[in-house]
């Protein structure tokens, strides 16, 4: 289950393989200015490069001369997770009616996991379904949410609850973006590179240990290697399961517990990578209640996001009912039964476990 990437200088080619919708992710420094990288990707002429205010400033001059064969029309949306809704997305396909955009149109997600999810609904649903491009820009967004199709908007009952599975043809990861970055972003996005290792990687987890203050010091090479060995286990996972019929939901981990936090305190109050941190550890201490995990594993996961200065509890706001109440709402949860993703140890996740409310309780 393993995806390999192919490496030249910097750059880094990983594939998810998919049959006839294969795409590469491109990774490496300067890769916005690479027209070669993109146009075999865009079969029309009518192209549109869709980011928000606070990237649009950084990146999309440079991106739009990249594609200036195609004269890009763009579109600049509002920042934020709390943007991330149908409205804005019906922004998207007013503009792109008031231009004629037809089916042989690609747009371009210029941005973080908030633009890239909203773009690729977008696409999956403009005339039925159109070309679409992931240009990442976060580290969150560069290790996970550009890949493996999974794109949508949120509702005020949940997370991520309306959307579509559809794969963009290339992804495009130019890890000097990265130098703009917020610090408070790169530690979200390293909540999420963290999950590899838990849940199949032990070997990257290990390394990991050693190199959290290398990445959090934006050690270009540590970085690097964070970023690819990422998208090579995420494109071996969604390669295996596109749809999340079995294997893929460990990507989940601590996913339910962090979506019910995002819920509860407010889209973009606490960012989705803090989210996911809080809930990996809540999952690590579920799995150690039943066993499965010893207390040293516990203490070590709830170590490594400590050290990647992540929360590792929930807030203190949150009450066993509300987590529960908001959970029994997850897309894993089937007829309000809430299914979790459990470490069975350190590098080994297994999916789909109901537990009763007596042990979930005894989480707060
Ligand atoms: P985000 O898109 O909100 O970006 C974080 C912030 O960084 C924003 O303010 C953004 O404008 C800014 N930004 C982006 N690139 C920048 C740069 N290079 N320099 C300076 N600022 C920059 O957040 P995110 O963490 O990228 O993504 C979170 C979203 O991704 C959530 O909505 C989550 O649900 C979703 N997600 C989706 C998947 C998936 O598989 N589709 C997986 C994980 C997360
Ligand atoms: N981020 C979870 C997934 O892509 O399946």
């Amino acid at each position: 289950m393993k995806s390999k990437s192919v490496s030249t200088q910097s750059r880094q080619l990983v594939s998810v393989e998919l049959g006839d919708r294969s795409y590469p992710i491109h990774i490496g420094d300067d890769l916005l200015s690479d027209a070669s990288l993109l146009e075999p990707h865009i079969s029309g002429q009518q192209v549109c490069i869709i980011t928000n205010d606070t990237v649009a400033p950084l990146y999309l001059e440079t991106l739009s001369e990249t594609l200036s064969a195609y004269k890009p029309i763009n579109i600049i949306l509002p920042d934020g997770e709390k943007y991330k809704t149908l409205d804005t997305v019906s922004l998207i396909y007013d503009r792109l009616l008031e231009e004629r955009f037809s089916r042989s149109a690609t747009l371009v997600a210029l941005g973080g996991g908030v633009i890239g999810d909203m773009v690729g609904f977008a696409a999956a649903t403009y005339q039925r379904g159109i070309d679409f491009i992931q240009v990442p820009t976060t580290l969150l967004s560069q290790v996970d949410s550009s890949v493996g199709g999974k794109t949508g908007v949120n509702r005020p009952l949940g997370k991520n609850m309306v959307g579509a599975f559809y794969q963009p043809n290339c992804v495009l990861a130019d890890t000097s973006t990265l130098e703009t970055l917020p610090d408070r972003e790169l530690k979200a996005g390293l909540a999420e590179v963290i999950k590899y290792g838990l849940i199949n990687n032990l070997p990257f987890l290990n390394w990991l240990d050693d190199s959290i203050e290398n990445i959090l010091a934006r050690d270009k090479s540590a970085l690097a290697y964070a970023i690819c060995t990422s998208c090579e286990d995420k494109a071996a996972i969604v390669a295996e399961d596109e749809k999340e019929a079995g294997i893929r939901a460990i990507l989940n981990l601590g996913h339910t517990f962090g979506h019910a936090i995002e819920t509860a305190m407010g889209y973009g109050n606490w960012l989705h990578g803090e989210a996911v941190a809080t809930g990996m550890v809540m999952a690590a201490d579920l799995s150690c209640r039943l066993e499965l995990i010893s207390k040293q594993d516990f203490e070590r996961v709830k170590d490594i996001i400590q050290r990647a200065q992540l929360p590792v509890s929930p807030p203190a706001e949150m009450s066993a009912e509300t987590f529960i109440s908001l959970m029994s709402r997850d897309k894993k949860a089937e007829q309000g039964r809430i299914k979790f993703i459990l470490l069975e140890k350190l590098g080994k996740a297994r999916a789909g476990e109901e537990i009763d409310q007596k042990t979930l309780a005894s989480l707060f």
